[in-house]
C-alpha cells in the first residue's frame, strides 16, 4: 500500500477501488506479456476413458500443492490445444471453427491466458488472484490451479447472430469436459463452477471487456475424504471393505490417493488408518485424513488390509500390532496388501515365507530373507497376498487389490 501514497487525486481513489475489489491482493509489477512455453502434451497415459468417465466427481477441498508445469501444459492442451496444425482444428469442437473460447489460468505465479498456436501461456499480472476467485465465486478452498473460460459472443455474432450465445456456452460446456476428464487422468480432483460474480471475476482476472467469465475450473490435488459410508454410520450396502493403513507422515502420496481412487471406483468402502486420527501429510505434501488407530483396528471389520509404503512406513517394521494385523489377515483369508517399502511389514510378520512378491528394491533382501520368492514385477499376487513394487505401479496395484475383492 505504500507504493500507492505516490499517487494523487482521483488517481488514489481509482488505484484504492481496485485494490479493494482484487481482495488486498499487492499490486502487480507485472511482467505482462511474458511467454511460458509450455511442455509438448502427452497423448498416451495409463487410464482409460471409460475409468476417467467412471472416476469424475467434483472435488471441492484441495491441499494447497501448485500444479506442476506439465499438469497446466496438459490440462490446456485438454481444453484448447491444437490438434490439427493445418487448419488449426482443436481438442474441443467449435461451430464454423471460430473458436470464441480462451482460457486463463490462476495459479500461485500469477494469471496468463492460454495460447493454443504457441501451446503458451501469456502472463496477464503475477498476483495470486486464487483467493479472490474463492471469494467472489462459491467454490470451496482454494485450489493449485483455478481455469476461467471465457468466451467472446462477439467472434460468433456475424455468423451464427441469434444463436451465437448458444453456441459459445455450449462450446464452454465441451471444454470443460475435457478439462474434468483431463484432471482425472492426471489423478488430480476438479469442479466447474457456474456461480460466480461475473463482473468480480473479470476484473480480478483483467479479462478484455469482450470476454465473458464462463466457467471457473478449480483443479488441484483433492483434500482425501477419509469418511465412508461405513465410518459415518450408515447402512452398509453388503459392499467389500478394505482399511489403507498409512504412516502418520511421510506416508508415499500417489500409492495412497491411487489405490484408494481406484477402490473407490469399484465401489469399495475405505477407510484411513494411522497410528493418530486427523490429518495427515504425505511425503509430497498431500493431506489425509486418518479416521481410526491402528491399536484399535479389527481385522474381522475388512475384507482387504493395505499397507501404503513411502519413508514414514517404517513405523510399521516392527509395530507388534501392525505385524499382528498381517498375521490375522493371513490366518482369516482376507485379502493382505502392501507396496512400496510396506511388504517388509509382511516378511516381518513372517507371512511371506514361500510367497511370491515384490516391493521398492531397497526391501529386496529383507523379503528374501523371509523366505520370499521376489519377483520384482509392479505388481504380484500370489493368492491372498498382493505386493506392489511403488508409486508408479499405486493404480495396477489398486486394481489388483479390487480384483482379489471381487474374487477374480
Ligand atoms: C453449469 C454448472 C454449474 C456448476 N456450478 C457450480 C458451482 O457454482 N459451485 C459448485 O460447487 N459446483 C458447481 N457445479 C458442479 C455441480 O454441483 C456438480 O457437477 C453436481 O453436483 C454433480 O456432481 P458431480 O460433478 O460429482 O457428478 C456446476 C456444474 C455445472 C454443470
Amino acid at each position: 500500500m505504500k507504493r500507492l501514497t505516490i499517487f494523487r487525486g482521483p488517481l488514489v481513489i481509482t488505484l484504492a477501488c481496485f485494490t479493494v475489489l482484487c481482495m488486498g491482493q499487492r499490486r502487480s509489477r507485472v511482467t505482462r506479456g511474458k511467454i511460458i512455453q509450455l511442455t509438448e502434451p502427452r497423448l498416451t497415459g495409463s487410464v482409460s476413458f471409460e475409468e476417467a468417465l467412471a472416476r469424475r466427481r467434483s472435488v471441492r477441498q484441495f491441499v494447497s500443492q501448485p500444479l506442476s508445469s506439465s499438469q497446466i501444459s496438459q490440462l490446456a492442451w485438454a481444453g484448447q490445444g491444437i490438434t490439427e496444425p493445418q487448419r488449426g482444428l482443436r481438442t474441443a469442437p467449435s461451430a464454423g471453427a471460430l473458436y470464441p473460447i480462451e482460457l486463463y489460468f490462476a495459479t500461485p505465479e500469477g494469471v496468463s491466458v492460454y495460447q493454443p498456436q504457441g501451446h503458451n501461456l501469456r502472463q496477464i499480472s503475477d498476483q495470486d488472484v486464487r483467493g479472490a476467485l474463492a471469494a467472489a465465486s462459491t467454490q470451496g478452498s482454494v485450489a493449485g490451479c483455478d481455469i476461467i473460460v471465457a468466451g467472446s459472443v462477439r467472434k460468433l455474432t456475424t455468423r451464427f447472430r441469434k444463436d451465437a450465445r448458444k453456441y459459445m456456452l455450449l462450446e464452454a460446456g465441451h471444454v470443460a469436459q475435457n478439462i474434468q476428464l483431463q484432471a482425472v487422468c492426471l489423478g488430480l480432483g476438479s469442479v466447474t463452477v457456474g456461480g460466480f460474480d461475473i463482473s468480480g471475476v473479470r476484473k480480478i482476472c483483467r479479462l478484455p471487456r469482450e470476454l465473458e467469465p464462463i466457467y471457473i475450473i478449480c483443479v488441484g490435488y483433492p483434500l482425501a475424504q477419509a469418511t465412508t459410508e461405513a465410518d459415518q454410520g450408515q447402512e452398509s450396502t453388503g459392499a467389500k471393505r478394505a482399511v489403507l493403513i498409512v504412516a502418520s507422515e511421510n506416508f508415499r502420496d500417489e500409492e495412497l490417493f491411487e489405490t484408494k481412487r481406484v477402490l473407490d471406483v469399484t465401489a469399495v468402502q475405505t477407510t484411513i488408518a494411522s497410528t493418530r486420527i486427523g490429518f495427515i501429510r504425505g511425503m509430497l505434501g498431500n493431506i489425509a485424513e486418518a479416521r481410526i488407530l491402528v491399536s484399535q483396528l479389527r481385522v474381522d471389520d475388512y475384507d482387504a488390509i493395505i499397507f501404503i509404503g513411502g519413508p514414514g512406513a517404517v513405523e510399521y517394521f516392527n509395530n507388534p500390532v501392525a505385524l499382528n494385523i498381517a498375521r490375522e489377515a493371513v490366518s482369516k483369508r482376507k485379502i493382505l496388501a502392501a507396496i512400496c517399502i510396506a511388504p517388509t511389514v509382511l516378511a516381518n510378520a513372517g507371512v511371506l515365507t514361500g510367497v511370491r512378491a515384490t516391493s521398492f528394491l531397497s526391501e529386496r533382501e529383507k523379503l528374501v530373507q523371509a523366505g520370499a520368492v521376489y519377483t520384482g514385477v509392479p505388481v504380484e499376487r500370489d493368492r491372498f497376498i498382493i505386493t506392489g513394487y511403488g508409486p508408479t505401479a499405486s493404480a495396477q496395484f489398486g486394481r489388483a487389490v479390487a480384483d482379489a475383492l471381487a474374487g477374480r
